[in-house]
């Protein structure tokens, strides 16, 4: 940066700026302002390179500001790199001018060009088939848990005995692939309710399934590799698996979970969700998981079995995981926090096979870095005092309850003549709408009405979308259901080809 020999001495530039612009007592303060317009002016060369500025006291009197508030401005703008000030010299305005070492005027990209090439195609596709709802609370919002009632004050009591003495290691960058403690719950916890066989080195935890879903698509996929997901399936892991440069493949689901038979091509992934088919509900059969275990044997395929909410079963017991009944090491089995917790903690965690601890762990911590080791440890308090079994039985209850009443509200309006998929599981039901209704339009419409739904036909990639609205209950008060229902109820009436009443 230089000044040039001969600078302009030109005050009036800088008055007519500031005495424009200007606001005495404004919310911005005086020395604030003043830096603020100056920077302004120089950026977008109303203050051009040379420009000599007129001695402090000088511009304080013309702005009737004090003295000081002009030397603040000076020299931060100094210490910034937009002015030299040197005694005796005066202030001048540098050339920070982006070309001017190459003595040629900035090029300005097209608007057409600079559109396209902001983002990369990957990055393009990513961001326009984006899945995830912009509102994430109001009924009925699907997947979202009742987070009013989580026991937050035990949550206090066990955070604040934690932070009362921070152990350095809880602080500090984090090794590993989670606190030691809260994998040991884990492990625990899994065996005994899940029936998921691990040792808690197996556990590698995740800020969220987002981030493990891509670290399995890093680690055990290379691009243009295939992956089967469920159709319709859960947006999250077609997002995540294509922009890691996987080749997703939709299979289709039938009431016994993914048909492994019309999957095509041979996979390298396949992700399932068989103990609650989402969004569909489905449990996966006995039989179905071991032709499913049996292909990924014979194929080569990591299977990754997403158990995100099987927590919340309404009737029978959930079937044992998949990775319990896989002998052969081919499994990833993945949960969530989001649904049992709050989604806002952004934890998950994988059980991966023996054979893939070592690359997960160093993949995990390469990427990443891991870390939230204190609040894993708030976590590992909480499951080990009791707290975390309580709080899913509570919710289980009030769930349940939540969901009776919401399927009385459909009978009231709609009697048996829409189908309902849920399974007796989760937090949301599927209520299928007459062949042939627009589920874009009706959700889009009870939206305008006040009612939060998702359209099925989003969850599905290819074939043939059955038109249905995925309507979430668990963070719904009972006694607000059947208001709601009732506004869903009539869109639905107006929007589609009234059903035959059961
Ligand atoms: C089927 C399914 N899997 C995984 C997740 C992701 O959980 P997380 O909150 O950890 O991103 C969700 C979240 O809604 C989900 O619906």
């Amino acid at each position: 940066m230089t000044t040039p020999a001969q600078p302009a001495s030109a005050p009036s530039l800088l008055s007519d700026l500031l005495l424009l612009q200007f606001r005495r007592g404004d919310n911005e303060s005086n020395n604030q302002q003043l830096y603020r317009l100056m920077r302004d002016g120089i950026l977008q060369e109303i203050l051009p390179p040379g420009l000599r500025l007129p001695s402090s006291r000088q511009l304080a009197d013309e702005l009737g500001v004090a003295r000081n508030t002009v030397l603040h401005a000076y020299e931060r703008l100094a210490a910034e790199g937009y002015v030299s000030a040197g005694v005796g010299r005066g202030t001048f305005v540098l050339d920070t001018r982006p070309d001017r070492l190459h003595g040629q005027p900035a090029a300005t990209p097209s608007p057409a060009r600079a559109t396209t090439s902001l983002v990369s195609r990957r990055g393009h596709e990513l961001v326009s088939q984006a899945g995830a709802g912009q509102r994430q609370w109001g009924a009925f919002m699907p997947g979202v848990p009742e987070i009013r009632t989580f026991p937050a004050r035990t949550w206090m009591r066990l955070q604040n005995r934690q932070w009362r003495k921070p152990q350095p290691e809880l602080l500090t960058y984090s090794v590993g692939p989670g606190l030691p403690a809260l994998r040991q719950q884990l492990a625990d916890y899994l065996r005994s309710s899940r029936g998921v066989r691990c040792t808690p080195e197996q556990i590698i935890i995740t800020n969220g399934a987002h981030a493990a879903l891509q670290l399995i698509a890093l680690l055990l996929g290379d691009p243009g590799d295939k992956a089967w997901v469920e159709e319709p399936g859960y947006w999250g892991v077609h997002s995540v698996w294509r922009s890691a440069g996987l080749d997703t493949v939709p299979v289709p689901v039938d009431d016994e979970g993914l048909q492994v038979d019309a999957g095509s091509g041979e996979a390298r992934l396949i992700f399932v969700s068989p103990s609650h088919q989402y969004p569909l509900g489905a449990v996966m059969s006995l039989a179905r998981r071991r032709r499913l275990l049996a292909h990924a044997r014979r194929h080569g395929s990591w299977v990754v079995e997403d158990d995100y909410d099987s927590e919340f079963r309404y009737g029978r017991p959930p079937l044992p995981s998949l990775q319990g009944l896989d002998q052969h090491g081919r499994v990833i089995y993945l949960a969530t926090f989001s649904k049992v917790m709050y989604p806002g903690l952004r934890l998950a965690y994988m059980v991966v096979p023996e054979s893939l601890v070592h690359s997960f762990q160093t993949g995990l911590s390469e990427l990443y870095r891991g870390g939230q080791y204190l609040t894993q440890a708030v976590l590992a308090d909480f499951i080990a005092e009791g707290h975390f079994v309580a709080h899913i039985r509570r919710m289980r209850q009030l769930y349940a309850q939540r969901r009776q009443v919401l399927l009385h509200a459909i009978r009231l309006h709609f009697g048996d003549s829409l189908p309902i998929h849920d399974g007796s599981a989760g937090l949301h039901l599927v209520l299928g709408l007459p062949p042939g209704s627009d589920d874009l339009a009706v959700s889009h419409a009870a939206q305008q009405a006040g009612v939060l739904t998702r359209p099925l036909s989003q969850y599905y990639r290819a074939g043939q979308p059955q038109p249905g609205l995925l309507l979430g209950y668990a963070h719904v008060d009972e006694a607000d259901i059947p208001r709601h229902f009732a506004v869903l109820a009539g869109v639905i009436r107006q929007h589609c080809v009234p059903p035959a009443q059961g």
